[in-house]
Parts: C-alpha cells; structure tokens; sequence
C-alpha cells in the first residue's frame, strides 16, 4: 500500500489536530489523581475535545464505546474507561485522538497516581526512552525497520523487557490507521524508505515481565499475560527535509537529555 505524502496545507492540518490531542494530556494530567474513575477523565477530555471543535477519534471506532483509551497498571492498549477508581500507586495510560479538520492526531503517555513503585517509576522512564530513540532514527532515505531495532536493541535487548509485538504504530493523516506499519521491534535497514511528508506514529508498548498479551472478553482490553504492569508512550511524527518534527509535543511533557 504506497504511503500518502502529506502537502504543505496538509501539514498545517496536521500540525493543528497534532497541537490540539497533545493539549488534552496538558490538560487532563492534574485530574489524574486517587479516587478519580477511568470514565470521568473520559468525559472530561470528550468534553474539551469537542468544545475545540474536533471529534474524539476513538469513539464508534469499529465500535469502540469510548472517546479516549485508559490503560492501567498490566493493561496494555486499549483499555475501555468505566467506573474504576483510580488507586495511590496506580499507572495509566490515557491514549488521545483527535480528528479535526478531516485530520487525525495521535498521542499517549504515562501518568501517576500519587507515590509510585521504583520498578513502576523504571519501567515508565526506559518507555519514554525508547520512544525517542526510535524518534531519533526517523529521516528522509532512513529505513522504517530501524525504528523498531532501535527500540528492541535497548528496552528488550539490553535491559530485557518485554517488547509488545501485537501493536504498532501506523501512517496516520485522513484516516486514523493506515499504511506504513511501524514495529516496536524490527531488523535494521529493513523496511520502507522514509519520504519528507510522510506522517506516521511511534507508541512502542513495554513489559516489564513477557511480552505476551491476551485480550479480554470486552474484544478491546490487552494485557500482559503474566499480569504484571505495562507502559506505553506515542508521538505522531512529520518526516521532514532533513529529519524529523514531533507534532504531539507538549508543555510538561517528557523530552530526552
Ligand atoms: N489511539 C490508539 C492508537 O494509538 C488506537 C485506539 S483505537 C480504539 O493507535 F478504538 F481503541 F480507540
Ligand atoms: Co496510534
Ligand atoms: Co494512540
């Protein structure tokens, strides 16, 4: 499936609905605190995606219930909000899309419920890592397997945790997922040849135990099969003339170095 080179006004769209899913998790992170419920921080990020005059993508999406995606603890992706209540200790993923102007922004990152474990605090600091130095191998001419090796040489690889396979990151711009494919563990210098104008996802998954997963019966939530925690980070990246752009940055949010 060839992948759709974005134009300059494409990417002024892209950019805004970008700018605008990044905001929700400036927005939403002072409400992520003990005895909130999954099903609040969706409506409270339903209602202020709406009010910006965009449309929730999740929500209706092959059926999918919800506006927004709450993963916690040994959830992996996915996870559907509902009347949990978040406990001190917890640490979820609040996973953001937003379609606006036609255009679909694509964002998630790892939040903390008051004081965390130390293998919690890790486990979330090696994900981020990983993320940006995925980021970092993304350029005109650079191969699109090098992501994903760069990600599994360090989280899986070298410090051993569990690398989620089942999902990846996609082309994203007119449709939520599309072509190219984007594996969190990949072989070097396999894979499509990156083209300025390309937009695409990275959100690499991380175990701390296995990288397996099951789905449970709701045909959404995945979760590591040997219950033990998990964390994911996503940006939508531009591919530009000479490297790369992230669209999904926001004040406060993780930045290497
Ligand atoms: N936002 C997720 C991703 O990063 C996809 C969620 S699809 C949904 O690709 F239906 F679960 F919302
Ligand atoms: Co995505
Ligand atoms: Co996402």
């Amino acid at each position: 499936m060839a992948v759709e080179i974005k134009s300059k006004r494409d990417i002024e769209k892209m950019r805004a609905t970008c700018r605008l899913a990044a905001s929700v998790l400036e927005y939403i992170e002072p409400f992520v605190v003990p005895g909130v419920t999954t099903e609040e921080l969706n409506r409270l990020c339903h209602e202020y995606i709406v009010k910006a005059g965009a449309y929730p993508s999740p929500l209706d999406y092959h059926g999918f219930p919800k506006s927004i995606c709450t993963s916690v603890n040994e959830v992996i992706c996915h996870g559907i909000p509902e009347e949990r209540v978040l406990n001190e200790g917890d640490i979820i993923n609040l996973d953001i899309t937003t379609t606006l102007d036609g255009f679909f922004g694509d964002c998630s990152d790892m939040f903390t419920v008051g004081e965390i474990s130390d293998e919690a605090k890790t486990l979330i600091d090696v994900t981020r890592r990983s993320l940006w130095l995925g980021i970092a191998e993304v350029g005109p001419g650079k191969r699109i397997g090098d992501i994903g090796a760069a990600i599994y040489d360090y989280a899986g690889r070298k410090l051993g945790y569990g690398v989620v396979e089942a999902f990846c990151g996609h082309g994203i711009g007119r449709q939520f997922h599309t072509a190219p494919q984007v594996s969190h563990r990949a072989k070097r210098g396999t894979g499509l040849r990156m083209k300025p104008g390309m937009t695409f996802t990275i959100e690499p998954m991380i175990n701390v135990g296995t990288h397996e997963c099951d789905i449970l019966d709701d045909g959404w939530t995945a979760i590591t099969r040997d219950g033990k925690l998990s964390a994911q980070a996503e940006h939508t990246i531009l591919v530009t003339d000479h490297g790369y752009d992230v669209l999904t940055t926001r004040k406060g949010g993780y930045t290497p170095g």
